[in-house]
């Protein structure tokens, strides 16, 4: 699968579906020094970006670290090791604000058992809970297992241009959803 960059949206916040996590399972807020935990999480998880460090964790929030603690959010396993992220970010696109999902991951060892549905349900009721009223997410098409995960969540492509028509129809060769016959049609 060729890597290309692609957009979702959900274009408001409405019936976001319950996604209780499984037992012994917890999400909690990000606290001061959970930096590590984050590059420690995404060096795991990632085969495709090169530079996961410190640096690339403040740069992408170094901006608004204060309000990490409303925004970031970490996937806690039974024995209390930090094993997944989601960032409730926020970003203008289009002329308006709009709510970020923002750097979604899960250790290898904890993938494949559907724990980003509750991540990303969570996300979409802080996204809420913090005023936004659309959600936008930004990429690849590579990340099958992701875009699958924000199918099933109500985000939909954006399609603007032939770039994005050719990037959606690699996707659909692997991926059958009825949302993405619609947003090629
Ligand atoms: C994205 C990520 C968090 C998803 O983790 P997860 O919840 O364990 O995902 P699962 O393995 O349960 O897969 C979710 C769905 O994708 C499907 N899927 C998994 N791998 C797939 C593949 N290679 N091709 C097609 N579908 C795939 C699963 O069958 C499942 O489908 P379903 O919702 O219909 O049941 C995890 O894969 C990850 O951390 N990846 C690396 C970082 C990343 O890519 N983040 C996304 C940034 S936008």
């Amino acid at each position: 699968m060729e890597y290309i960059q692609i957009r979702m949206i959900r274009p408001d916040l409405r019936n976001v579906p319950a996604c209780p996590l499984p037992e012994g399972f917890a999400i909690r807020m990000y606290r001061d020094g959970d930096a590590d935990a984050w590059v420690r999480i995404w060096r795991q998880s990632d085969t495709y970006l090169k530079d996961i460090s410190p640096a690339l964790f403040q740069k992408e929030f170094g901006r608004d670290l204060p309000s990490m603690p409303r925004r970031c959010m970490f996937l806690v396993c039974p024995d209390g090791r930090e094993i997944g992220t989601i960032t409730a970010w926020r970003r203008a696109s289009h002329g308006r604000p709009w709510g970020l999902l923002h750097w979604l991951a899960i250790v290898p060892e904890f993938q494949g058992r559907g724990l980003s549905r509750p991540m990303v349900a969570a996300l979409l009721e802080r996204l809420r809970a913090l005023g936004h009223r659309r959600a936008l997410l930004l990429t690849q098409t590579v990340r099958l297992a992701a875009i699958r995960t924000y199918l099933r969540f109500g985000f939909r492509p954006e399609v603007a241009g032939d770039e994005d028509r050719r990037a959606w129809s690699l996707v659909r060769e692997v991926v059958s959803h009825p949302a993405l016959d619609a947003a090629l049609a």
